[in-house]
């Protein structure tokens, strides 16, 4: 890695500071985050994005109320409201929920509430990282066996979304294998797709990779198919939110469509994920996956850097026209080639998640 920073830390007085990545490639702004509501509001207007940000937040935010409960000398039901605010932040990324029930199970055998929830927030940040780190170690020889194969050649790796470092705490999951393999000297190349209507692949990804000095080019959504059908892509990364016990996979909308593309030209198709965005209580994706609808100017307007250098948004549709805005879309296990996880790679499927996770058998 070229600069390693992190996306979330913590400050010399114990309150957090994030990256607004609303702002982000054309600002670098950093953000206190003070209070629990601080946090909700954070993940709620995506100032963090990405499923294992928006979980590291949400675990800071019940220390932040802890602090508050003992500061204004409030009772537990402050600290329940605080829970239920953060849990009601974002519905579809599963770490959120997951990095709720750890914190409150480790409050639930605790005597120092304060101290119980900065080191647990602490070690989910920590954790992630390595994790992440893994992720990256088992993803790299599926992108050197695409190396050989093209006689070290240029492999071409199209994405979705940010499942960068941005989404994460350092790493990333999608980039780590890619950050790896680009510091082993790997010839690689990055179509980012642009990742309507928030851009996250036109504005993060494309500014990680940027700093990170791995080429890309950045693409409208729709050019993956044609680019797949010109053997253009030889391998498809990309991250999820929520992950069913069966291999289906939430993430990003416009992912599915990848995915089919990807079957379509025999592209590999992989996920790469934390174990935390495993949701192991259900099966079907489709039918129990929530899927997040966000408000309908994210589409209406494109957000961007104006003529005179300032962040500004303008209208791309008539004043009258009503957009509708589905943040994910669910791609069946059938569409993948393999989960790549910090325990290894495994089928998208039940007995390959239990052969890497049997804990949840
Ligand atoms: O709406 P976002 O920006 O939070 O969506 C992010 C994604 O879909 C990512 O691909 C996913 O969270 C994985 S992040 C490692």
């Amino acid at each position: 890695m070229a600069t390693p920073f992190r996306t979330i830390w913590t400050t010399p007085d114990n309150f957090i500071e994030v990256i607004d990545q609303r702002k982000l490639p054309h600002e670098f702004v950093v953000v206190g985050i003070k209070s629990y509501m601080d946090a909700v509001l954070a993940i709620k207007n995506m100032t963090v994005r990405g499923a294992p940000l928006i979980g590291a937040t949400a675990a800071y935010g019940v220390y932040l109320a802890v602090r508050e409960m003992i500061e204004n000398q409030n009772d537990g039901v402050f600290l329940d409201e605080a829970f239920e605010q953060l849990r009601a932040s974002r519905p579809t990324a599963v770490n959120l929920f997951w990095a709720l029930d750890k914190m409150r199970e480790a409050l639930d055998g605790s005597d120092n509430f304060l101290k119980t929830s900065w080191e647990m927030a602490g070690k989910i940040v920590e954790e992630d990282i390595e994790t992440c780190r893994k992720i990256g170690v088992y993803g790299l020889p599926i992108i050197e066996k695409i190396a050989q194969k093209k006689n070290n050649g240029i492999v071409n790796i199209l994405t979705h979304c940010n499942a960068g470092m941005l989404g994460c705490i350092e790493w990333g999951t999608i980039t780590s294998p890619i950050y790896q393999a680009h510091a082993k000297g790997m010839k690689i190349h990055v179509w980012v797709d642009e990742t309507r209507p928030r851009n996250q692949g036109a504005n993060l990804t494309a500014y990680e990779l940027t700093k990170h000095g791995i080429p890309h080019t950045l693409i409208v959504d729709n050019t993956g198919g044609h680019l797949m059908q010109h053997g253009m892509v030889d391998l498809v990364i990309v991250g999820t939110d929520r992950t069913t016990r069966n291999g289906d996979v939430a993430n990003k909308i416009g992912t599915y469509l990848k995915a089919l593309a990807a079957k379509d030209n025999g592209v590999p198709f992989y996920v790469a994920l934390p174990s935390t965005t495993l949701d192991m209580t259900i099966s079907d994706g489709l039918k129990e996956i929530p899927i997040e609808e966000r408000d309908e100017n994210e589409v209406r307007y494109v957000v961007g850097k104006n003529s005179k250098g300032e962040l500004d948004q303008v209208l791309i549709c008539p004043e009258t026209t009503k957009a509708c805005n589905y943040g994910f879309d669910v791609t069946p296990s059938r569409l993948i080639s393999g989960l790549i996880t910090e325990r290894g790679v495994c089928e998208a499927n039940e007995t390959g998640i239990l052969s890497l996770f049997p804990e949840y058998r």
